[in-house]
């Protein structure tokens, strides 16, 4: 790309298209360059950055939103604007959640394009130049708050303390939980407390990486190391060099890539493939997953040697379910972030719609009621989100727990506690509300009743307040 011009990326699959597009852009006075789909996109970003990156959603191997989600990983704040298809309402609810700059709908108008992508031109220049007294310090606190792990829970009161505790540290810790329950957020969070926060955060997901180009990921390659290895690269450690690397689902890592991780670790030293001298490494290194450790650990998947050296501090983060007396906080806290990051003044939630939370059972964990109420926020069109702001197959993809006034289903999976949780809240229910005839039927006494519904906490008075409505 030429020197001098501001330069954009366009990424579109159709030839004809790309060419198009990326013509009239250079008329502008823009220096453009094209990519066929998200990878080649992500290819070119790293040989050469662009100020703005204009991308079709549609295409084969990395579509525009997956592009999308990965530019925002590991480029920040990189100015992207999406084409969507006409008409196509979850594609901008999609894209705007990804945190798009902006979208324009197909077909494209000259005009408008030349407008929107000077703006963001400018917005990419001035970010840019050097931040003024106040201006960036702003959203540097804005990031950092998304990475607090939010709950007044005593679960998540201890691990917000545990982190505290490991976070100075150069150990290495092991975060377990199921899938969306924080365990990235409780990653860097460890990385901002810790001396290292002025440093590189590095997340790797090894289930992402194919498995024979991991070791090259990791520790790097020289020049003709392998076929394909046409230039010298650093790998995550390198690129972690006095941060952190989070290795992330490391029970997808495989075996012989294990053995030499854990030689790394033990070492600290590493050679990058096809490099005969090896280099000291000063990374500290976190490792994330959503398996039970133990249990891969006695099928062969991953090495044990390497499960110790990972686990000299292991955070367990619990699912939703188990602790919904966060539920409304959880909410509030996000409710805040979303507003900010769309521009919205949503003031609150519905009882309805928080009724409505407080019956699902969260598969998906707290990514699953970000994204809820990010699509509601994006939808809403009146002070309050409300049950048909949400998606229409909310809580139907995965019906873990069906129920009627009569019954409850307690799937294979559930925990005891939450089986008795569940059973204890609708027979109250069922007695509308009367814990004296709630307790005789749960066969109980009404002073473990009030116990168990004190310990429930907020969850149970707000399981009092629907039987009320
Ligand atoms: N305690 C929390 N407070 C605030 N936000 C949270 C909390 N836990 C999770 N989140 C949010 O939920 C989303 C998912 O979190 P994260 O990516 O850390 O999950 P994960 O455990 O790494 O999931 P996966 O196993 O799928 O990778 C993020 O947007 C994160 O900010
Ligand atoms: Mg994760």
């Amino acid at each position: 790309m030429a020197a001098g011009k501001p330069r954009v990326l366009v990424v579109d699959d159709e030839p004809h298209e790309r060419q198009g597009l990326s013509e009239l852009i250079a008329a502008w006075g823009y220096a453009v360059e094209g990519a066929a789909d998200g990878a080649q996109a992500l290819e070119k970003l790293a040989a050469a950055p662009a100020h703005v990156v204009i991308t079709d959603i549609r295409m084969p191997r990395m579509d525009g939103l997956q592009l999308l989600a990965r530019i925002r990983q590991t480029l920040g704040d990189l100015p992207v604007l999406v084409l969507t298809g006409q008409g196509s309402k979850e594609a901008v609810v999609e894209c705007l959640r990804l945190r798009a700059n902006d979208y324009i709908e197909k077909p494209i108008r000259g005009g408008e394009l030349k407008q929107r992508l000077a703006d963001l031109v400018s917005e990419a220049l001035r970010a840019a130049a050097p931040a003024e007294a106040g201006g960036g310090r702003e959203r540097e606190d804005a990031d950092a708050e998304e990475w607090e792990f939010a709950g007044e829970s005593k679960a998540v009161q201890e691990i917000r303390a545990l982190i505290q505790q490991v976070a100075p540290t150069t150990a290495s810790v092991l975060i377990t939980g199921e899938s969306g329950t924080g365990k990235e957020v409780v990653a860097r969070r460890i990385h901002q407390l810790s001396p290292r926060r002025e440093r590189t955060f590095l997340a790797v997901n090894c289930s992402a990486i194919p498995e024979s180009l991991m070791e090259s990921e990791l520790f790097g390659h020289e020049k003709g190391a392998f076929t394909g290895a046409v230039e010298r690269r650093a790998g995550c450690f390198e690129l972690a060099e006095n941060g952190t690397l989070l290795l992330d689902e490391i029970g997808e890592m495989p075996l012989p890539t294990q053995a030499k991780l854990l030689r790394v670790l033990e070492d600290r030293r590493l050679r990058r493939l096809g490099s005969k001298a090896e280099m000291p490494v000063n990374v500290r290194v976190l490792a994330a997953t959503n398996k039970d450790p133990a249990k891969a650990v006695a099928s062969g998947q991953l090495r044990g040697d390497l499960y110790y050296r990972l686990n000299v501090f292991h955070l367990h983060l619990p699912p939703l379910r188990e602790h919904l007396e966060d539920l409304e906080l959880l909410c509030t806290t996000w409710l805040r972030r979303l507003n900010r990051r769309h521009g919205r003044q949503v003031l609150g939630i519905s009882p309805a719609l928080l009724a409505a939370f407080r019956r699902h059972l969260w598969p998906g964990n707290v990514r699953e009621l970000r994204n809820a109420l990010e699509r509601a926020v994006i939808v809403c069109d009146g002070p309050m989100l409300e049950p048909r702001h949400l998606a229409p197959d909310f809580g139907r993809a995965r019906p873990v727990y069906e129920d009627d006034a009569h019954s409850v289903r307690v799937p294979v999976g559930t925990t005891v506690a939450e089986a008795e949780r569940l059973l204890i809240l609708k027979t109250l229910a069922g007695e509308n509300n009367n814990k004296t005839r709630a307790a005789e039927r749960l066969g109980i006494s009404l002073k473990t009743l009030q116990n168990k519904l004190k310990e429930y906490g907020a969850a149970s008075r707000a399981a009092e307040a629907e039987v009320r409505e």
